[in-house]
C-alpha cells in the first residue's frame, strides 16, 4: 500500500466522515497548523523510564524562588494542619522543540501548579504523577523555540530513591537544602529531569533577612527587597548544567570568598561545621591545581563548597561549581567531589546506566592523589580490591563483584561499589595497559572531547581504542566492565 493514500471506507457515511475530521484535528493544531503529536512521557531510560521528556530540548531555566523557612515545622505546636507554602517559584523554561509538537511534559513531582503559559499564552495543563502536561495553544512546530513560564507554590517534597536515599527538598535546622541525584530537582522546579537535556540557569531565590541563599555558578547581585524584611540572591550558570547538579542551599552559613588565578572561590559553611572544615576546605586551591594537571583546564567559571551539619543529608553531592557535604569533609572526599566536576558535571553520562563514568573517575580520582600524596598507589589499592583485604569485612569485599559497572542490576543499586571501585579499577586496567603518559592523554582528551555534553559506555571504550592503536582491550571490556562476577585474573 502507498505510503501517503489514507485508508478511507469505500461507503464512507457523514458520521464516519466527521469522525476522522475530529481524529486529524485532534492530533494536528487545526487548519493551516502543522501537524503535531505529543512529547513521550520519559524518555527510557533504563534505570528511570518516565524522568525527563521528549519532543524538546531545554536550553535555559530561569528559576525565581521565594523560601520562608516553615514556623510550624519547629515552633508551631498547635494542631492545625501545615497548608503553608514555604516555597513559592516562577520557572521560565526555554525550550526548543525537536519535533512538531502538540502536547509535552514537564517533570514536577509535588508542589501546586497556579498558572502556566506558552510564550505568554495561558495554556491548559493536567498532572500525573510527575508528568505535567502541557497543551500549547498551537502546535509548536519542529525547531521552534518556545517559553514555558509556571508559577508554583507549596511544600516541596523530600524524594527517596530506589536505593532508600533522600534528595529533593532537605528542610535543615535553620533553612533547607536542594539536591537532585538523580531525580531530586523535579521536588523544587519543573523541568527536563533527565541528564541527557543540559541547560544553563539563572536562579533567583529571596530568602527572610538573616538568610543566606547559596547556589550553582557565580554570585550576581545581593541585595536587601521586601522592605528589607528579605534578602534577594541571584545565581547565574553560564555553561550547560544537568538537572541533577542544579542546587540551592539555605540557611546561616559563614562565607568565604578568595580567588584562584581568577577564578572565583565562593566556600558556605554551616557555622557549626566551620572549625572541623577549615583546613580541608583550604586544600581547594591546591586540589583545583592537581587536577588541572592531571584531568586538563577547569572547565567551569568558579569553584567552591557548601558545607551543611552532618545528617542534613546522607552524602556528599557534586553540585556543579559547588560541591556539597554533608559536615566537614575528608580530603579524600573533597578530591572525589571535585573530579566529578570534570567526569560528570562537564562530561555527562547519556543515561543512569553510565554511572561508573561518574563514579569511577572520581574515585580513582582519590586512588591518584593518594598516590601523588605519599599514600598507597593505586596499584596498592587495585590489588587490596582485588585480594579482598581492602574492607574489613567479606560481605562489603564480595560486593564490587555484584554487577558489572557498565549494567548496574537496577535502580536500587547504581550508587553501589561496583560502579565505584570496580570502576575505578577497570580505569586502573587501562593505564596498565597503555602505560602512564597515555592514560593522562586518554583522560584529558575524554574530558575535552565531551566537554559540557553527555557520554555513555560505548562512547568511551571507543574513544579509548582510537587513542591506542594496536593495543588490545577486549578482555578488559568484556571481563571487567560488562562482564558478571569476579575476572579470574587481577
Ligand atoms: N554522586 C554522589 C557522590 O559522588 C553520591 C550520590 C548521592 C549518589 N546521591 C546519589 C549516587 C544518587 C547515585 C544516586 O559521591
Ligand atoms: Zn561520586
Amino acid at each position: 500500500m502507498s505510503r501517503s493514500v489514507p485508508r478511507v471506507p469505500a461507503v464512507a457515511t457523514p458520521f464516519l466522515l466527521a469522525l476522522t475530521l475530529a481524529l486529524t484535528l485532534t492530533a494536528c493544531s487545526g487548519p493551516g497548523g502543522a501537524h503535531g503529536t505529543p512529547g513521550s512521557a520519559g524518555l527510557a531510560d533504563p534505570y528511570f523510564p518516565k524522568a525527563g521528556n521528549g519532543g524538546y530540548d531545554v536550553t535555559h531555566y530561569a528559576l525565581t524562588l521565594a523560601y520562608t523557612p516553615d514556623a510550624s515545622d519547629t515552633s508551631d505546636t498547635s494542631d492545625t494542619p501545615n497548608t503553608s507554602t514555604p516555597l513559592s517559584g516562577t520557572a521560565t523554561i526555554t525550550a526548543r522543540a525537536t519535533q512538531n509538537l502538540s502536547a509535552y511534559d514537564l517533570d514536577l513531582k509535588g508542589m501546586k501548579v497556579n498558572s502556566l503559559t506558552v510564550d505568554g499564552k495561558n495554556a491548559p495543563w493536567t498532572r500525573t504523577g510527575q508528568e505535567l502536561t502541557v497543551r500549547p495553544p498551537s502546535t509548536l512546530p519542529k525547531g521552534k523555540a518556545f517559553r514555558t513560564t509556571v508559577r508554583y507554590s507549596g511544600s516541596p517534597e523530600t524524594i527517596t530513591d530506589p536505593d532508600g536515599s533522600e534528595e529533593g527538598w532537605l528542610p535543615t535546622a535553620d533553612g533547607a537544602l536542594a539536591l537532585g541525584e538523580p531525580t531530586g530537582s523535579m521536588a523544587w522546579f519543573p523541568g527536563n529531569d533527565h541528564p541527557s537535556d543540559k541547560a544553563t540557569y539563572d536562579i533567583t531565590i529571596t530568602v527572610p533577612k538573616g538568610l543566606q541563599a547559596v547556589s550553582n555558578g557565580e554570585l550576581g547581585t545581593e541585595r536587601a527587597t521586601g522592605g528589607g524584611r528579605t534578602t534577594t540572591y541571584t545565581w547565574r550558570t553560564t555553561h550547560p548544567m544537568a538537572t541533577y547538579l542544579a542546587t540551592v542551599a539555605i540557611g546561616h552559613y559563614d562565607i568565604t570568598r578568595t580567588t584562584k588565578n581568577g577564578l572565583p572561590v565562593y566556600v558556605a559553611v554551616d557555622p557549626r561545621e566551620a572549625a572541623a572544615s577549615r583546613e580541608v576546605l583550604a586544600k581547594i586551591p591546591e586540589i583545583m591545581e592537581w587536577e588541572e594537571y592531571n584531568f586538563g583546564p577547569y572547565p567551569f567559571s568558579s569553584t567552591g563548597a557548601i558545607v551543611d551539619r552532618r545528617g542534613d543529608a546522607g552524602y556528599a553531592l557534586e553540585t556543579q561549581t559547588r560541591p556539597f557535604f554533608p559536615g566537614a569533609p575528608d580530603t579524600a572526599t573533597l578530591v572525589h567531589e571535585l573530579a566529578h566536576q570534570w567526569y560528570g558535571d562537564s562530561v555527562t553520562p547519556k543515561t543512569w546506566r553510565d554511572m561508573w563514568l561518574n563514579e569511577g573517575f572520581a574515585t580513582y580520582a582519590e586512588w591518584l592523589w593518594s598516590e601523588d600524596h605519599d599514600g598507597d598507589t593505586a596499584q596498592q589499592t587495585f590489588d587490596a580490591l582485588y585480594k579482598g583485604d581492602y574492607y574489613d569485612n567479606k560481605a562489603d569485599s564480595d560486593a564490587i563483584w555484584a554487577f558489572p559497572p557498565a549494567n548496574p542490576t537496577s535502580a536500587a543499586h547504581i550508587s553501589d561499589s561496583p560502579v565505584y571501585e570496580r570502576g575505578a579499577m577497570v580505569l586502573h586496567k587501562i593505564r596498565r595497559t597503555v602505560g602512564d603518559a597515555r592514560f593522562y592523554d586518554i583522560v584529558q582528551g575524554w574530558a575535552t572531547a565531551h566537554r559540557y555534553g553527555n557520554a555513555d559506555t560505548a562512547d568511551f571504550t571507543a574513544y579509548v581504542e582510537k587513542m591506542a592503536p594496536g593495543k588490545d582491550f577486549s578482555g578488559i571490556w568484556k571481563d571487567w566492565l560488562y562482564g558478571d562476577g569476579k575476572p579470574a585474573r587481577p
